[in-house]
C-alpha cells in the first residue's frame, strides 16, 4: 500500500442502486452446531497398498492403547488396496489375500473400540494404486459405473462411516469433478446421509465441493521432507474463506512421527518441524490423520499428537481456517477467533518456511486488539506474559509458534485484503488459464491479490463479514492495479458503485468512495459484470467525521 499516489476518482463515480442476488448467509447466522474436522489414522502413508485385516485392526487398537483415541483420534481409515476384482454382476469383491474375512470384520472391530471406520475409492475406473504402485486389482476398482452397488456394500452391508474419493481414475477419463463427486454423494445419500465424504482431487476443487464433502484436499501428496509441508501450507494460506460450518480444507495425511526408514519419501521431520506441522494443521482446521505405523511412534511425537491445546484450536467450536495477517520478509502471521466470535481471545501462528532465520514484528492493532495483551505458548504450554502495542520474536528455520492471545479489547477492522476474499468461481483445477485467482505481487499489501475478476456478473470477490460496531458513514479506499479500460462495481449489502474511469495504466493505485454501513456484519463485493475488473490489492475502511 506504499507509494501509490491518490487518483481521484470523483468525477468518474456514478451511483447505482439496485440490489445484487442474495448474499451468501454468513457464519455468523449458523446457529447449528457442526461437526469438527475429523481426527483419526489413515494407512497410505505408511503401509501403501500393502494393508490387511490384521494391520488395521492392530493399528486401531494401538490408537486405544497409546490414549489417542481418548486425545479425540476417532477414525480408522482403510485406504487404496483393499478390494479384489468384481464379481460378473460387478460386486466389490475385497482382496482375499489381504482381507481374507471380508470388510465387515474390520469395521465392526473399530466400532466395537467406539471409533468410526473409513474406506476409500475411485471417482474413475481405476485407483490410483493401480497407476503408481502398480496394484492391477485397482483396476475396475473404481466407483465409477457401480456408485448405487458401491455405495450399498460400503455403507449399507459393511457400515463404514467415511470415504475418501479420489480422481486418477476420473482424471484419465477426462471426467467432470463437480458432476461426479456429487453423483456419487446422491447415491451414498440414498444409503446413509451420515457418511462423511472426503475429495481427493489434489486441488481446491471449486466452491461446490461444500455441498457434496466434509472435507477436500487442497495439494498433491505430502512426504515426510520440509519442501513438501511447506508447499502444502503454501496451498492453503489464502483458502480460509471455503473452510466453515463444518467443512474444511484437507492439509492431507500427517508425516509426524517418521523416522528414516519411511515410506514417505524416505525421510523424516526434526521435533521442530513437526511441531510447525501439527500446530499449522491444527490452526488450519485441517483433519488430522496421523499417517505413520502406530507401532514405531516415538514418545515425542506421541506428546505433540496429543497436545490438548493445540488440538482444542483445530476441534474450536467456531470452525475456522486462521487467514494470513501478515507477510513480511519470508515470515507468515496467522490468525482466527476462538471460543467467540469477535471475542477477545484469538488464536495466532509466527510460521518461518525458510532455510534461514526470520524476525517477527506482529502490531497488536493488525490482530484487532487493543490495550495490553496477554501471550501464551501453547505448543510449550507457557504463558509469556502481557506486551503493549506489538509482539516480537525471531524463529529458527523451518518453525513455526502457536499462541493464544487476549487482548484488553477488541478493536474494529480497518484492512481487507483481496487474498482473504470468497470467490464464488475459484477452482485450483487449473483447467481454465483466465480462472478468478489469488496472485502473488510483491507491490502489494501482504504481496499478494485477487486477478481475473469480472467479465460475467457471478465472478465476483466477496467479504461477508466486514464489521462495524456501530455502522454509520465510512470512506473505503480500494487498491487495485490494471485499471486500463476497466470498470468496478463495488457492491455494499447490495447497494452498488460503479466505478467508469480507472487510472489507465498496469500500475498501483487507490481510490476511495463513501460507503454506509450497517452496525455488525456487512457484505461486501467487488467485480464487474460486463468487462474485467482492475486486479484488487485490498481495502481500507476509515469512520468518516
Ligand atoms: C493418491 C492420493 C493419496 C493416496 C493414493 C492411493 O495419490 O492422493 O492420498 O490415497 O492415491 O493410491
Amino acid at each position: 500500500m506504499k507509494n501509490r499516489f491518490f487518483f481521484s476518482t470523483a468525477a468518474a463515480l456514478s451511483l447505482l442502486c439496485f440490489s445484487c442476488t442474495k448474499p451468501h448467509t454468513t457464519l455468523s447466522e449458523h446457529k447449528q452446531a457442526f461437526a469438527p474436522p475429523i481426527m483419526g489414522w489413515s494407512s497410505w502413508n505408511a503401509f501403501r497398498v500393502n494393508i490387511s485385516e490384521d494391520i488395521i485392526k492392530r493399528q486401531a487398537d494401538l490408537l486405544v492403547e497409546k490414549g489417542l483415541k481418548e486425545a479425540g483420534y476417532h477414525y480408522v481409515n482403510i485406504d487404496d488396496g483393499f478390494f479384489g476384482k468384481r464379481d460378473g454382476n460387478g460386486v466389490m469383491q475385497t482382496n482375499e489375500q489381504r482381507f481374507p474375512n471380508g470388510m465387515k470384520p474390520v469395521a465392526d472391530h473399530i466400532h466395537r473400540l467406539g471409533m468410526k471406520a473409513g474406506i476409500y475409492t475411485d471417482a474413475g475406473n481405476n485407483t490410483c494404486g493401480s497407476i503408481w504402485d502398480n496394484d492391477t486389482v485397482g483396476v475396475g476398482a473404481g466407483i465409477y459405473g457401480h456408485e448405487s452397488q458401491d455405495a450399498r456394500l460400503y455403507f449399507g452391508d459393511w457400515g463404514f462411516d467415511f470415504i475418501k474419493i479420489d480422481y486418477c481414475g476420473g482424471d484419465v477419463l477426462g471426467l467432470s469433478e463437480k458432476e461426479r463427486y456429487t453423483s456419487i454423494r446422491n447415491s451414498i445419500d440414498k444409503v446413509n446421509k451420515d457418511v462423511s465424504v472426503n475429495i481427493c482431487r489434489w486441488a481446491f476443487p471449486g466452491t461446490w465441493a461444500k455441498d457434496v464433502a466434509t472435507s477436500w484436499r487442497i495439494s498433491g501428496d505430502i512426504n515426510a521432507h520440509w519442501n513438501s509441508l511447506k508447499y502444502v501450507v503454501g496451498k492453503n494460506l489464502y483458502l480460509s474463506a471455503y473452510a466453515g460450518n463444518g467443512h474444511y480444507n484437507d492439509m492431507d495425511m500427517m508425516v509426524i512421527g517418521f523416522r528414516n526408514d519411511s515410506k514417505v519419501g524416505g525421510k523424516e521431520l526434526t521435533p521442530t518441524e513437526e511441531e510447525a506441522h501439527f500446530g499449522l494443521w491444527c490452526i488450519m482446521s485441517s483433519p488430522l490423520l496421523i499417517g505413520c505405523n502406530l507401532e514405531n511412534l516415538p514418545e515425542s511425537s506421541l506428546e505433540l499428537l496429543t497436545n490438548k491445546e493445540l488440538i482444542a484450536l483445530n476441534q474450536d467450536a467456531l470452525g475456522l481456517q486462521a487467514y494470513v495477517v501478515q507477510h513480511e520478509n519470508e515470515g507468515y502471521v496467522l490468525v482466527k477467533d476462538i471460543e467467540q466470535k469477535r471475542g477477545n481471545v484469538r488464536a495466532v501462528a509466527l510460521y518461518n518456511p525458510s532455510d534461514t532465520v526470520c524476525s517477527f514484528s506482529v502490531s497488536f492493532a493488525s490482530l484487532e486488539f487493543g490495550g495490553k495483551v496477554k501471550v501464551r505458548d501453547l505448543a510449550k504450554h507457557t504463558d509469556l506474559g502481557s506486551f503493549s502495542d506489538s509482539f516480537e520474536q525471531t524463529l529458527p528455520a523451518h518453525s513455526a509458534m502457536f499462541l493464544r492471545m487476549e487482548g484488553d479489547t477488541r478493536l474494529e477492522p480497518t484492512l481487507y485484503e483481496a487474498e482473504c476474499a470468497y470467490l464464488p468461481l475459484f477452482d485450483d483445477l487449473g483447467k481454465n488459464p483466465k480462472g478468478i485467482t489469488y496472485a502473488h505481487d510483491k507491490e502489494a499489501s501482504g504481496k499478494m491479490k485477487v486477478k481475473f475478476l469480472g467479465g460475467q456478473s457471478e465472478n465476483y470477490a466477496e467479504w461477508r463479514e466486514v464489521y462495524s460496531e456501530k455502522g454509520g458513514r465510512y470512506q473505503m479506499t480500494i487498491h487495485y492495479s490494471h485499471g486500463h479500460q476497466r470498470q468496478l462495481e463495488v457492491a455494499v449489502n447490495g447497494t452498488v458503485t460503479r466505478i467508469d474511469r480507472l487510472a489507465n495504466d498496469d500500475n498501483h493505485h487507490q481510490l476511495s468512495i463513501p460507503v454506509e454501513l450497517k452496525a455488525g456484519y456487512n457484505v461486501v463485493r467487488m467485480g464487474n459484470s460486463y468487462n474485467w475488473a482492475p486486479d484488487i490489492d485490498c481495502f481500507t475502511l476509515t469512520k468518516a467525521l
